[in-house]
């Protein structure tokens, strides 16, 4: 029996290792050449944050991982795989909230927490630039979630102005207001603690939620210099996600109140959510919290050194005033050339971005396995690019 079980063990270490090698090779796919077909440097891939690998220990905390069914709950509504109980204390006390549950998703996450708080019918302050919004739409979408969204404006700073809510809630008599920290169309601004104070002072005058989507929360706690804690001690929920910078293969954490948690949970269950012996996902999410927050800084320092090389040198190219997290973006408006066009020029010469939200704007995101000589590359491509304009 010992044997048996010493030899599984190693049957799946070896498992981990095989699909490490498969992904390894398959990133070679990446390996673009030049005409003559010598091979040339690694294409630097700057698409998303949502590719970053898991590296062979963070894998390899399945093996250990002790799994049971999430789904058979307790009277406190907590399932029987450890790894997930341990992984939502973990996510609770780094936020600061009582619960957290976890989610396949972002986008589940944040569709749960929209649903639990409201019904069909129901209107929701939304920014117009929000993922929910314009990516997820789920929650929003005539024959699903059934709200209406009401749009607040971000201003010059890229952050939502408290008095324009205030005035909306007035109007609308919503009683959610969902934000973004950090906001990803924007080009990863954070909403500072000022106003995420004050827009909570006017969430309580109006009786009303507010729901973060944090799923870049732990890259605007580094680029804000605060804990992600400071930053939800403002919001009813957050929903983070360990499946973008901070590198786990897959999953997100909706964190709240235990009463919160536990009608999410019911949320969820309805949406079909339940991952049973989800303490693989778990489990290198777990490794992703304890050993990959503090390295976002490095992605955050390599958005500013590729943003530190362009300003000022681009003709026709725009830049966004300030890089504060680990998103850069270029603005095509005046550049006399479509971001479609743009990215394809770019990935000829070994740089992989993509356009994002319309023809005049692309995005290069930074992330782990990133390198400072990527960033510097990254920016010379761009340089190249527009010379060339
Ligand atoms: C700001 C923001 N929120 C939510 C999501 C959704 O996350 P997921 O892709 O895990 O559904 C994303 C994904 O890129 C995002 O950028």
């Amino acid at each position: 029996m010992v044997l048996l079980y010493h030899f599984w063990q190693y049957r799946a270490y070896f498992s981990v290792r095989y699909c490490l090698n498969f992904l390894n090779r398959n990133r070679q796919i990446f390996v673009y050449s030049n005409k003559r077909g010598q091979k040339k440097k690694p294409m630097i891939d700057l698409r998303s944050d949502t590719l970053t690998m898991p590296d062979l220990p963070m894998l390899e905390t399945i093996l250990q991982a002790k799994l049971g069914d999430d789904g058979r709950t307790d009277a406190k509504g907590r399932g029987e795989d450890a790894t997930i109980n341990h992984l939502e204390d973990m996510a609770a006390a780094l936020v600061g909230k009582e619960a957290a549950i976890l989610m396949p998703t972002g986008t589940f996450g944040n569709s749960t927490a929209i649903m639990t708080y409201c019904k069909a019918g129901d209107t929701v302050l939304v920014d117009e630039e929000q993922h929910i919004l314009l990516t997820e739409k789920f929650v929003f979408d005539p024959g699903f979630g059934r709200l209406t969204p009401v749009c607040y404006h971000q201003d010059s700073r890229h952050m939502p102005d408290p008095a324009e809510i205030d005035r909306l809630l007035t109007e609308t008599g919503a009683k959610l207001i969902c934000l973004e920290n950090s906001h990803n169309f924007s080009g990863g601004y954070c909403i500072d603690l000022a106003t995420m104070a004050e827009i909570r002072k006017v969430a309580d005058k109006h009786g009303a939620a507010i729901h973060l989507d944090g799923a870049r929360l732990f890259h605007a706690a580094a680029g804000l210099g605060v804990t992600a804690a400071e930053i939800c001690q403002y919001v009813d929920s957050v929903m983070f996600c360990v499946s973008k910078g901070l590198g786990a293969p897959v999953g997100s954490l909706l964190c709240g109140s235990w009463d919160f948690c536990g009608k999410a949970r019911g949320t969820r269950k309805l949406l079909g959510g339940v991952m049973r012996q989800g303490g693989v996902v778990a489990a290198p999410a777990i490794y992703a919290l304890e050993h990959n927050v503090e390295r976002l800084q490095e992605d955050i320092d390599n958005a500013r050194l590729a943003h530190s090389m362009l300003q000022g040198k681009l003709k026709k190219v725009g830049l966004q005033e300030e890089v504060q997290t680990n998103i850069l973006m270029l603005n095509l408006t005046n550049a006399g050339i479509l971001a479609g066009e743009f990215c394809a020029r770019a990935k000829e010469k070994g740089l992989f971005i993509r356009p994002v939200r319309n023809e005049y704007r692309a995005r290069l995101v930074f992330y782990k396995g990133i390198t400072r000589q990527d960033a510097v590359d990254a920016a010379n491509i761009i340089l190249a690019l527009d010379s060339e304009l």
